[in-house]
């Protein structure tokens, strides 16, 4: 398992004149070499998933939060540098209040579990949204890990929570006119550089599962060019082949960015 592309080059060893394999070389044909910088997660079905098991809700939520460090290796394992994953929405509040306490309890009890895991595997946290919603026993336990991991140089873990694309792009523009900018120095990098997701790269892939195929208010201005990948596999049971499977699809994806490829720009040249 590798965290970091520049520790992976750290750690090559010189064999038969060769450099050492790591995993995300052996693994990359999957990909055809073409891994995403960024991949977003809507993490849907743990309510599902639980239902189908004769459970409460809360453990399928559990059973979901359970699979997060699973699928961290996995992504990692790829190469994979930023992870960004929809926890909680602006509109989750309105579901009924045990579920709503029981997902706020589950962010505290996963940075629990998860913060000396963080450390050793030197991944970064971040917490995207409206952090001042939560209790504040809450936000000291998210700050405290947050600066924690701040110098990691690894994995880059991104949790939104109480988070809404267009409540982001709202509180962009609010903090641009506090600024006091001029409307002509606004420009799409000034926009991009006041929403939570500031000098994070765009993803390239959002990967949504349990068979609904919209985007639910996430990540909307940033997810202009990205990749969407769905899948009908509820979100606990979302393990290492599913993410081999989703990455081999991105890496077969043409992405143009409303250009044109190489390919399409030479057959035009030679029509
Ligand atoms: C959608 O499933 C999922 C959510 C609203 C929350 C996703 C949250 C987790 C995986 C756990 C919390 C994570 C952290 C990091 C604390 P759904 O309830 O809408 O499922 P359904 O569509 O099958 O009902």
């Amino acid at each position: 398992m590798s965290f970091s592309r520049s520790d992976a080059a750290a750690r090559r060893a010189p064999s038969a004149g060769k450099p050492a394999a790591r995993l995300g070389d052996v693994i990359s044909p999957i990909t055809g070499g073409r891994v995403p910088r960024h991949v977003a997660i809507i993490m849907d079905g743990n309510g599902r998933w639980a239902t189908q098991r004769g459970l409460p809700r809360a453990a399928g939520h559990r059973a979901g939060t359970e699979n997060i460090r699973r699928i961290i290796e996995r992504f990692a394992d790829h190469g994979v540098e930023y992870l960004t994953l929809y926890a909680f929405s602006t509109e989750n509040w309105s579901r009924p209040e045990p579920e709503v306490r029981a997902l706020i309890r589950l962010l505290s009890r996963f940075i629990k579990r998860e913060l000396d895991h963080f450390r050793r595997n030197n991944i970064r946290l971040r917490l995207l949204g409206h952090i001042e919603t939560l209790p504040d026993w809450l936000q000291r336990q998210v700050r405290e890990a947050v600066e924690a991991t701040a110098e990691n140089t690894g994995l880059n873990l991104n949790v939104c929570f109480s988070y809404g694309g267009r409540d982001d792009i709202v509180t962009a523009v609010r903090r641009i006119v506090e600024a006091g900018l001029r409307p002509e120095e606004i420009t799409e990098e000034t926009v991009a550089s006041f929403l939570s997701t500031a000098g994070i790269p765009d993803p390239d892939l959002i990967i949504r599962t349990a068979g609904e195929q919209r985007i639910s208010n996430f990540l909307l201005w940033e997810s202009a060019y990205a990749e969407l990948y769905f899948t009908d596999t509820y979100w606990p049971d979302f393990g290492r082949e599913d993410i081999d499977i989703a990455l081999a699809e991105y890496g077969r994806r043409k992405r143009k960015f409303g250009g044109l490829l190489e390919e399409d720009l030479r057959a035009l040249g030679s029509a």
